[in-house]
């Protein structure tokens, strides 16, 4: 049975700031996905805030969300079979250290907080950052 999933991607700051977003979206379609929406903004800290709540209790959660917030961003969403996962496996560890040959992490990330990418990580998440940004 099918099962053609959408999910949320954002090409975080550090790689809009060095250009990388066309590329990265290549390596996207590349893996079959389909990027049905788009779109580039700079978010409030205060958005960023309530994207990453999950986070909230984190050590790291202010430094995530003023890092969010701190330039350009490309929000996406993208389809594929089994596109949840699909998109995990191509981003990579969260942590470029640890992450795979050939994802987009272990190829552009520079350090954890910026590793280049954001990917939704279930079902539920990717319904809800789908909304987040793109509410019609
Ligand atoms: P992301 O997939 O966007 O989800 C939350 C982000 O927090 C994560 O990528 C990392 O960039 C960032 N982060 C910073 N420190 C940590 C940490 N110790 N563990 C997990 N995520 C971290």
């Amino acid at each position: 049975m099918s099962n053609v999933e959408q999910t949320l991607s954002i090409i975080k700051p550090d790689a809009v700031e060095r250009n990388l977003d066309n590329e990265i979206q290549q390596l996207f379609k590349d893996k079959g996905f389909q990027i049905i929406k788009e779109k580039k903004i700079q978010i409030e800290k205060s958005e960023a805030e309530e994207f990453y709540k999950v986070h909230q209790t984190k050590p790291f959660y202010n430094d995530l969300c003023s890092y969010l917030s701190s330039g350009p961003i490309v929000v996406m969403v993208i389809e594929k079979e089994n596109g949840i996962l699909a998109n995990r496996e191509l981003m990579g560890a969260t942590n470029p250290k640890d992450a795979q040959e050939g994802t987009i992490r272990k190829k552009y990330g520079i350090s954890i907080d910026k590793n280049s990418v954001h990917g939704s990580d279930s079902p539920e998440n990717a319904k809800i950052e789908i909304n987040f940004f793109f509410k019609d």
